[in-house]
């Protein structure tokens, strides 16, 4: 991000603080129709229009350093082996032996030369997925095995992260991306490492649990301290929406923070002292002071959102169970200047504060859903605060294709005007 937009938001943020209503000619939104998060009908379209056609973080490539190496994932419902091939380039793979169906590998981490199904030993390449033996192949007639090839899933990389995606015709990952991936940018990724994972089952719709993060109307009322003070002032709230449902959002702190930062004011932008933390290196130090004084976070369609941090950050990611359950992870990356498993004490202090509010965002999720399910909730009320929200259903619609939801289920197109670019 350049030093003009930064300074924009900047100025946004002054805007934001001075408006007494919306902005001139904003829209009046419609209810969200609330069987957008119970109904089995809208599900199964975000499951096969959705989830089936866009880029997902599968894992890092620092998991499977060497040829050979590979893990599985599932998250997608559907088995696949994210594999290193001889060539050193990262492939996916359904996990899925053509012979009679077994998986080709049953360990969730491991290294192989081949890939040798355990059931009739049916190997395949670890570059390009071929069939390359079989026992007894006198014994099946006609066998053609260049059909027999493991199918392959669309797989790329952007700053160390591994995505995947089901549509083997999937547009290239970067324009999937679009202006969202100067977000990610000047922090080089590919150099940080994994601090620590957390996952949670949440008894809910997968939107409830990445809505949760999506604005910071709520912020004072359930992330204050024993104090009563929030860290955040959601009236310093600027949004960012782009082409392609992702967003972002920078939010400047509360006075109290503030004073306790040793700033002089919410846009006194500067570095801060982040005592024992390793700090991202980058030429880009605009930003970088960006993302000490103040909350910035991106959100990438559909499933995953990063709150930025000069330190390091979580990714988070939303994985749909079912219609109302919920795979909630978050992986925390950092330079991380340390050797071995064990976090060190202020790494500790910030992964335990970090897991509090993820706790504060979980408390409300489950009983959400139930009410989402009562006849008490005729339809959901966005405001302009909330309008990535509604952001994400457009692009959620955009995807599906109006022609197959049904009318009840839609939601209007009203936010082109207020798409910009990183
Ligand atoms: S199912 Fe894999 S070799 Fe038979
Ligand atoms: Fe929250």
């Amino acid at each position: 991000m350049d030093s003009k937009t930064i300074n924009e938001i900047k100025e946004k943020i002054h805007y934001e603080v001075s408006r007494t209503a919306p902005p001139e000619g904003f829209p009046k939104f419609h209810d969200i129709p609330k069987e957008r998060y119970t109904s089995d009908e809208f599900y199964e379209l975000e499951m096969e229009y959705v989830f089936n056609d866009s880029w997902v973080i599968a894992g890092r490539v620092e998991e499977i350093p060497n040829s050979g190496d590979y893990f599985t994932f599932k998250k997608l419902k559907e088995p696949m082996i994210i594999i290193r091939g001889a060539d050193g380039v990262i492939r996916c793979f359904y996990n899925t032996c053509q012979h009679r169906g077994a998986p080709v590998v049953r360990e969730e981490k491991g290294s192989d030369r081949r890939l040798r199904c355990q059931y009739h030993s049916w190997t395949y390449d670890i570059t390009d997925g071929a069939l390359i033996a079989l026992p007894d192949e006198r014994d099946f007639v006609d066998l053609d095995r260049s059909t027999r090839n493991l199918p392959r899933v669309s797989c790329d990389t952007f700053g160390g992260f591994i995505f995947v995606n089901k549509n083997p015709e999937a547009a290239p990952l970067l324009d999937y991306l679009g202006d969202a991936a100067q977000m990610l940018e000047p922090l080089h990724c590919e150099n940080l490492r994994e601090v620590y994972r957390q996952s949670i089952v949440v008894p809910c719709n997968w939107k409830v649990t990445a809505e949760a993060f999506l604005e910071v109307y709520h912020f004072k009322h359930i992330h204050s301290n024993k104090d009563g003070w929030a860290v955040l002032d959601n009236r310093r709230a600027v949004m960012g929406l782009f082409d392609g449902g992702h967003s972002r959002m920078t939010t400047g702190y509360s006075e109290q923070h503030v004073k306790r930062q040793g700033m002089d004011s919410w846009d006194d932008w500067k570095p801060l002292d982040n005592g024992d933390f390793a700090i991202i290196q980058t030429e880009n130090t605009d930003f970088l002071n960006m993302l000490d004084c103040t909350s910035t976070a991106v959100s990438y369609f559909p499933n995953y959102i990063i709150p930025l941090g000069s330190f390091g950050f979580p990714v988070l990611l939303f994985w749909p169970i079912d219609k109302r359950n919920t795979l909630l992870e978050w992986w925390y990356y950092a330079p991380k200047d340390w050797e071995g498993d064990e976090l060190p004490t202020h790494w500790k202090i910030r992964s335990e504060q970090f897991d509090q509010i993820m706790d504060e965002d979980k408390y409300n999720m489950a009983p959400m859903q139930e009410s989402l399910e009562s006849p008490a909730l005729t339809g959901i009320p966005i405001n302009y605060q909330e309008r990535r929200i509604w952001h994400l259903h457009e692009q959620i619609d955009e995807k599906i294709g109006e022609d197959r939801i049904p009318e009840h289920l839609r939601v209007q197109k009203l936010l082109a005007p207020y798409i910009e670019s990183a």
